[in-house]
């Protein structure tokens, strides 16, 4: 059913990986793919109006309701828009997806991760990336990429981001046939050769 190309961006804020996205985006479309380009939280309505919530609140949100509220954004976001661009054939570039969960709401906040397993699998319904960059940076680096006009999410401490950026780098160890591993303390265009040899291969395959 499924005939296009699924390709998740990982990494911390501040990773260069929103940089990446739109480079490959130009470098495929170039060789002639049909591509489109999305994001988690926030791809279409119902999305901007959960992503609101989740990086401007004004009153405290709760872990196990930010938990929900990227799900229920993933859950709409796959339904109405990944699934049907896959089904006709795109190359799908998603910032952040099922991976980012897991590192912050699972690592990061110390939610359950195999409950987030689980409520992840929920969302997608079978929908599953065909390959995931994950671009790697030193947290103090992704901090001061990201500077002092910080949202909710970025402005959870350097802890919290220790514990993402380690999440990230346990999960790319527990899938290394999926999750490839970018060091993105590189400069902008070492990082694209990287990722443009990762992404030419998987072409290569497919
Ligand atoms: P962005 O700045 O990359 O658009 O992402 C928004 C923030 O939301 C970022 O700090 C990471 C966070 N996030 C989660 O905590 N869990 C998730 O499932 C997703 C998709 C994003």
């Amino acid at each position: 059913m499924k005939k296009g190309l699924f390709i998740t961006f990982e990494g911390a804020d501040g990773s260069g990986k929103t940089t990446q996205l739109n480079k490959v985006k130009t470098f495929l479309e170039n060789k002639g793919y049909d591509v489109v380009v999305t994001r988690e939280p926030g791809a279409l309505e119902t999305g901007k109006k959960i992503r609101e919530i989740l990086l401007h609140a004004s009153e405290p949100v709760a872990d196990r309701c930010e938990m929900f509220l990227f799900l229920a954004d993933r859950a709409q976001h796959v339904e109405t828009f990944i699934k049907p661009a896959l089904i006709e054939g795109k190359i799908v570039l998603c910032d952040r997806h099922t991976d980012s969960t897991i590192a912050y709401q699972g690592y990061g906040r110390n939610q359950d991760i195999e409950l987030l397993k689980s409520l992840n699998k929920i969302a997608v319904n079978e929908i599953v990336p065909d390959l995931t960059l994950l671009y790697d940076v030193s947290t103090k680096t992704a901090l001061a990429r990201v500077g002092s006009d910080k949202d909710r999410m970025e402005s959870a401490g350097i802890e919290f981001h220790t514990k993402v950026r380690n999440g990230y780098l346990e999960l790319q160890k527990e899938n290394p046939q999926r999750i490839k591993l970018i060091n993105a303390n590189n400069s902008i265009e070492t990082v694209f050769e990287d990722t443009k040899n990762i992404i030419m291969d998987l072409l290569q395959k497919v």
